[in-house]
């Protein structure tokens, strides 16, 4: 078995919509995701909350309240780094005010305690899928250039307020979802235009140059990247359009890292723009702002594999669209293919063209859980993926891949974003609650707990 470097960082990745709860708690403003029902894939979310309905942020799992609970597990599994995103919305209730939210700040000063105390190093998304909701429905999300100057503004005071606690950071959740899910991505309307999406996309690669610059100055042992969802696509056959759209397919994705991990528009961008007609409104600095400060490093989600036939329509989805059947693939109860080898692939094509560190922020498996009559859970597919994944990616630093580090997805069970189910199950931990909120929220190991934990304490060789 290939080794791990030896300052490799394995933990576990949550966002904070799909955790905390407490949606409107200690000041927090609502976000995008608490207006969702039925999952961001779902495209569907209200114009106003109803008292009513049920919307799975509002409670989540309740890690507001039990991270203390929920750290000591991730510790007890030897957790080195730990990935959740900040919500915005509890820093800037609306998203516009000039002075943060007290109590939003404190919390998060007190998780990051929390996780310090145990030796666990804080990964910190500053959007993940949750833009403030009055920046969407007064400004009309990232199409409107103002939100550059929101979005810094909260950087810059979460960069002051946990410098010395939080040396990684990651600025957007997938933006190259934005394509397929402008709403989550962009808190763009989910019918927008192309022309209104990469207008949203400019102003956030702005945004992002920004994000790096201030924190490299007010964190300089900083290290902060861009994040994308980069499951990998194949052609559906050797016919040459086959190969050819799936080149294609696949720029739509490697646009955004090429344009924030090379710090300019690639020139494959300049015949997309003119063959759907469009034309990026800039500020003359723009461009040199995107050169100068691009990521240090690409972290991205892998999940699946994709297989692309040319002039299909790929269907909407999270992590990867959905497209013809592989059958050299199985699938997960949520139709996504398996498919470890193609996380190496993606490594070394990454590796490949980037030249910079790549760090896996989501990786895991989403399926049923059953508990056992004695109690115990035993998701022996869930360890069968991990595992699975685990020795491809040792495989790709065996390549010549620079990975810093691994984040299992949901190593406690959360809200899916693409369905807002919580029976569609990641965690080590199992959370007792079902799709309709009911249950008491007590947490459960189940069996992969004991099998993370051994990966962990021998840095990947026993899997
Ligand atoms: C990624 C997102 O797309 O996939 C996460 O960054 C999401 O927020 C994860 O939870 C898994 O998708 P899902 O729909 O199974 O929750």
């Amino acid at each position: 078995m290939a080794q791990f470097p030896q300052h490799f960082l394995w933990g576990g990745a949550i966002a904070a919509n799909q955790a905390e709860g407490a949606w409107n708690l200690d000041g927090k403003g609502p976000s995008i995701a608490d207006v969702v029902r039925g999952g961001i894939a779902s495209g569907q979310h209200d114009a106003v909350i109803d008292p009513h309905l049920y919307y799975a942020s509002h409670e989540a799992v309740d890690f507001y309240h039990r991270y203390k609970e929920d750290v000591a597990l991730f510790a007890e599994m030897g957790f080195q780094c730990f990935r959740t995103s900040i919500a915005w919305s509890r820093i800037f209730p609306r998203g516009d005010e000039q002075t943060p939210n007290e109590a939003g700040l404190a919390f998060y000063d007190n998780l990051f305690d929390e996780l310090l105390k145990y030796g666990i190093e804080p990964v910190i998304t500053l959007s993940h899928y949750e833009t403030p909701l009055a920046l969407y429905q007064e400004y009309g999300g990232w199409k409107n250039r103002a939100l550059i100057a929101h979005f810094t503004r909260y950087c810059e005071t979460v960069f002051r307020r946990y410098r010395g606690k939080v040396k990684y950071w990651m600025t957007f959740n997938e933006l190259n979802n934005m394509n397929r899910m402008p709403f989550a991505t962009g808190a763009v309307d989910a019918d927008a235009s192309l022309q209104i999406i990469y207008q949203a996309n400019h102003h956030q690669f702005v945004a992002n140059a920004l994000a790096n610059k201030l924190c490299h100055e007010i964190i300089p042992e900083a290290k902060i990247g861009c994040m994308l969802s980069l499951s990998t696509v194949y052609p559906a056959t050797c016919h040459p359009d086959d190969i050819f759209e799936t080149q294609q397919l696949r720029r739509r994705s490697l646009f955004y890292s090429d344009v924030m991990m090379n710090g300019e528009y690639p020139a494959y961008s300049r015949r997309l723009f003119r063959d759907n007609g469009i034309t990026l409104a800039m500020e003359p600095e723009d461009l040199a702002l995107i050169a100068r400060y691009p990521s240090d490093y690409l972290g991205f989600s892998y999940y699946r594999s994709v297989v692309h036939k040319a002039g299909a329509q790929l269907q909407i989805d999270t992590g990867g669209a959905k497209g013809e059947d592989n059958p050299y693939l199985k699938k997960t109860a949520w139709g996504w293919p398996v498919d470890p080898k193609g996380l190496r692939t993606v490594c070394n094509e990454l590796a490949d063209r980037y030249r910079k560190p790549l760090f896996i922020v989501e990786n895991g498996y989403g399926g049923v859980d059953e508990i056992a009559p004695d109690g115990t859970i035993n998701d022996e597919e869930r360890i069968a993926y991990g595992r699975q994944h685990i020795i491809e990616m040792a495989e790709a630093v065996a390549d010549g891949c620079d990975i810093m580090g691994y984040t299992w997805w949901g190593p406690i069970d959360i809200v899916s974003a693409g369905t807002g189910e919580m029976k569609k199950r990641y965690g080590f931990i199992y959370v007792d609650k079902d799709n309709d909120g009911n249950g008491s929220l007590a947490r459960r190991k189940k069996r992969s707990f004991d099998w993370y934990k051994q990966v962990i304490a021998s840095n990947g060789e026993v899997v």
